[in-house]
């Protein structure tokens, strides 16, 4: 299933929309139904409007089947070393996946795989006021 995940998060990396960083980013996520579901990153001439890969992917999830629960994440990038998701990323999936759950981070160019748990990269989450 890792593989599989990170085969399709370097898919969906193609259909990323970058002309302002030429960043590409593509991400997959593994719902606890075992389907598997994929974003990349929109950016937007007013960049405060960017969507990131992950919150694509996860929006995605629950638009499409409804799905809020998230077992394991692919993230895939252009950076030569894989690069960890953002800030407000990190947040949001926080909602959604459990701290247990791999997070695998990829370059599109190759290299080995980062792992992580989510509850390593997002501890203490803002979940509940
Ligand atoms: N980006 C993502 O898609 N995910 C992240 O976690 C970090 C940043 C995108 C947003 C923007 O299109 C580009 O990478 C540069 O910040």
């Amino acid at each position: 299933m890792r593989e599989k995940l990170i085969k399709e998060a370097l898919t969906a990396l193609n259909n990323a929309y970058a002309p302002y960083s030429n960043f590409k980013v593509g991400a997959s996520i593994l719902t606890d139904s075992g389907n598997i579901y994929s974003g990349c990153n929109v950016e937007n001439a007013s960049f405060g409007a960017t969507i990131c890969a992950e919150r694509n992917a996860a929006t995605t999830a629950i638009a499409k089947e409804g799905e809020v629960r998230f077992k394991a994440i692919a993230i895939a990038s252009t950076a030569a070393e894989p690069a960890p998701p953002c800030g407000i990323c990190r947040q949001f999936l926080s909602e959604f996946t459990d701290p247990e759950a791999p997070v695998y981070l990829v370059s599109s160019m190759g290299g080995r795989v980062k792992e992580f748990s989510f509850g390593t990269l997002m501890p203490e989450t803002f979940t509940k006021f």
